[in-house]
């Protein structure tokens, strides 16, 4: 089990390069499954999840082709095998993205329900009632959804609450039904809008991008197209965390600020110097000491909850008392006790977690829940005196790319230990 060790008290300085977005890659690799034309996707991080994605993607039948520089390269001509299993799902809660897509195509599909996980039960009935809604018979028996469907139909779904992988889910299949798929209430992250144009490349006919309404007109086939994947905004906004809390200066490359609007604007109210020196990089540095910002999660273009865990780091650190209250998941403050665990005073009443303001953090060993926690976790090591061993970082390599190889880059002392 590998661990990472950080060795905190070393101000990051320097670039680093941003990569792809990792929930934007696992619909886009999805969304493939919707023609039998060669697709290219590039920019595609290298991330534990988008390996099993495209490890479901090789049992369903498809031809892949890795271009370690470019991307990859997926021929789904050949797809035959509609069953997603359960060892795969449940080490990839997304793997339920390929359910409407091939209900869409293929008729049939066969996903093993993704059962919870650290940050709550993640049920996934809008999923379920919404290919109902549009048509498909389903049943639940033995762990695994069953749908079925000789061609889905238009419908009008409400989604509630927002969703961001059902919002997803639905629109792949409403792209090859019969008719109009009007989804209200949808999800409006980056990602899903990302998808929708990545469709629209396709030959769908999806209107309303970027809002919560998307009108989908069915069409009988899709085709073949590239696509670059867009930066990952919550890599981009951990790294400016990990940059305020070490009292660093570093320019990010290859990202995107529009996607972090609300999440720039809390930063710099928490007096982190964030600018824009062009397009695509952000700076960000502290010039003076950090202030505690209250905040609430909520979907886009609210503050993202997959924020919520470096946020706590940052006001641990800041002078004074703050609020953080977690709205989208029920059990999303795993990390708590680990940060306590490092000095941090933070006391959590069911949505709400305390934070008062400590001078610095102790190193200590910590054990990550998942994958966001375990990042922040990382954040509270580098500003941490001593050194933080950090054990199960697998939940780490989901999400974030050669992470300590990163933050080398920019001078962190920080290493992994297989053992
Ligand atoms: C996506 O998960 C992201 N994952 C999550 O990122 C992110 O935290 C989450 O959206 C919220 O932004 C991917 O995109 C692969 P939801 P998702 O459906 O789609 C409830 C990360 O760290 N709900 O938007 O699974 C649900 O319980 C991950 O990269 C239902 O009730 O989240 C939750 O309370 C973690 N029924 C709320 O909606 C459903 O059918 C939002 O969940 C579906 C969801």
């Amino acid at each position: 089990m590998d661990k990472i060790i950080v060795k905190g008290g070393h101000a990051l300085k320097g670039t680093i390069p941003i990569s792809g977005a990792k929930n934007a890659t696992l619909p886009a690799l999805a969304a493939t499954l919707l023609t039998g034309e060669r697709i290219h996707l590039s920019n595609i991080p290298h991330l534990k999840d988008v390996t099993t994605m495209l490890e479901l993607l090789g049992q369903h039948g498809s031809a892949i082709t890795v271009d370690e520089r470019l991307g990859v390269e997926i021929d789904n001509s050949g797809v035959n095998n509609f069953r997603a299993p359960y060892d795969l799902v449940r080490t990839m809660r997304a793997s339920i993205l390929v359910m409407g897509p091939l209900v869409a195509r293929h008729g049939m599909a066969e996903i093993s329900l993704p059962g919870g996980c650290a940050i709550g039960s993640r049920p996934v009935n809008l999923h379920i009632d919404g290919l109902r809604a549009m048509g498909a018979e389903i049943t639940l028996d033995e762990g695994y959804i069953r749908a079925r469907a000789d061609r889905l139909h238009g419908a009008h779904i409400i989604l509630n609450p927002v969703t961001v992988t059902g919002t997803e889910n639905l629109l792949m299949a409403a792209t090859l039904a019969k008719g109009r798929t009007i989804l209200e209430n949808a999800a409006r992250e980056p990602e899903v809008t990302d998808l929708a144009i990545f469709l629209n490349k396709m030959g769908a006919r999806i209107q309303g991008l970027g809002s919560s309404i998307l009108v989908i007109d069915g069409v009988d086939e899709l085709h073949g197209t590239e696509h670059r994947i867009i930066p990952d905004r919550i890599e981009t906004a951990t790294f400016m965390v990990a940059a305020a809390v070490t009292g660093g200066d570093i320019l990010l490359t290859d990202t995107d600020p529009e996607a972090l609007e609300t999440p720039i604007q809390i930063m710099r109210e928490a007096g982190m110097a964030v600018e824009l020196p062009e397009p695509g990089r952000i700076r960000v540095h502290v010039p003076d000491a950090l202030r505690p910002v209250d905040l609430e999660t909520c979907p886009y273009p609210g503050f993202p909850t997959d924020l919520q865990a470096q946020m706590l780091v940052l006001n641990s650190l800041a002078r004074g008392t703050s609020r953080i209250t977690e709205t989208v998941f029920e059990n999303r403050f795993m990390h708590v006790s680990e940060l306590q665990r490092l000095g941090a005073d933070i006391r959590v009443h069911g949505n709400i977690a305390e934070v008062h303001g400590v001078d610095h953090l102790l190193g200590a060993p910590v054990m990550a829940t998942d994958l966001r926690a375990s990042a922040s976790l990382v954040l509270a090591g580098l500003a941490a005196r001593g050194a933080t061993t950090i054990s199960r970082v697998y939940h780490i390599d989901r999400g974030y790319e050669r992470i300590e190889e990163k933050l080398q880059a920019l001078g962190a002392d920080i290493q992994r230990t297989t053992s």
